[in-house]
């Protein structure tokens, strides 16, 4: 089994890999879920909106693992977060993944319509009247960060932000770092793009690992971060948590992170916030 480190944030251990599900559905889901399980992952993320939280549970039911060794996130909408709502989010996701309590409860994605004193509120009730262990963000630029934290009466152990090669985001790093707290990886593999670049592809080699392995190295080699690739195929849910037995050298590190460009991010909406600018 490998020995995934954990990212401690807050009395939260997060294990510095997890697996991610956008997109997975049914049984796919359900055997992704078990096969990450079996080979050694401990981290699973979801989300009310990928519609996939019951076959989430299911991949967990069946997996076997003792339910305090897995560490379990899931979201909740941006349509959810008035007062209320966002409680009943998380008392129907823990339903649907078959749970008593949530490792972790994240806003998917801050919402300008509704007073986020509010949201910050609500999601500090989900933790203090037991429905999840931890709570954290999603999508928040450094301003946002900070408003969330100076409202928040929980810790907030996590910000989940877009990341990869491609994509500066060492101003939202820096926050993260200043309150101690976790930043998690999203799209760690560019959706499948990163793995095909020839240059990550030439370090990965001079390692003797896939694209994907050097491309997951670099995440977690970062102090405070995690990543959470998706896949739905069991050799490469297999392969990307083979990251454990070797390490990028300063120059792999830094090479691969001067790889960011301006039009590097992937995901993006008109409602989204205000990103921070490249530093
Ligand atoms: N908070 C948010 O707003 C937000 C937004 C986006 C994503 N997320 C979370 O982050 C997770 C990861 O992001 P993502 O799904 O967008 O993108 P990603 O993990 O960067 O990329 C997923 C793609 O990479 C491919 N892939 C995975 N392992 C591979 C390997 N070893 N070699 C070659 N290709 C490989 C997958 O195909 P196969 O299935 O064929 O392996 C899939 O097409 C999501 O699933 C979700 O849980 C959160």
């Amino acid at each position: 089994m490998p020995d995934v480190p954990l990212v401690e944030s807050h009395g939260a251990k997060i294990p510095a890999i997890g697996l991610g599900t956008w997109q997975l559905s049914g049984e796919t889901c359900t055997r992704a879920v078990i096969a990450a399980l079996e080979y050694g992952y401990r981290h699973v993320d979801t989300a009310k909106m990928y519609r996939n939280e019951a076959e989430v549970g299911q991949g967990l039911k069946s997996g076997g693992v003792p339910r305090d060794e897995v560490f379990v996130t899931t979201k909740v909408w941006r349509d959810d977060l008035n007062d209320g709502d966002l409680q009943r989010s998380a008392e129907g996701s823990l339903k649907r993944l078959g749970l008593d309590k949530l490792d972790l409860l994240l806003i998917h994605w801050p919402n300008r319509d509704i007073p986020l004193q509010e949201s910050i509120k609500a999601l500090c009730e989900t933790r203090s009247h037991g429905l999840t262990r931890h709570i954290g963000v999603s999508n928040f630029p450094v301003a946002l960060l900070e408003q969330a934290l100076a409202v928040a009466t929980e810790p907030i152990v996590t910000n989940q932000c877009e990341y990869h090669p491609w994509l500066d985001q060492t101003k939202v790093l820096a926050a993260c770092r200043k309150h101690a707290i976790a930043f998690t990886s999203y799209c760690p593999l560019g959706r499948g793009e990163g793995p095909r670049d020839p240059a990550i592809r030439k370090i990965a080699e001079a390692h003797g690992k896939t694209p994907s392995q050097a491309l997951l190295r670099w995440h977690v080699q970062q102090p405070h971060v995690i990543a959470i690739p998706r896949s739905g195929t069991p050799a490469h849910i297999r392969e990307n948590i083979g990251i454990t037995d070797f390490e990028l050298t300063p120059d792999d590190m830094r090479a691969i992170s001067g790889m960011a460009r301006d039009d590097g991010r992937i995901v993006d909406f008109d409602w989204a916030p205000d990103w921070d600018k490249a530093a």
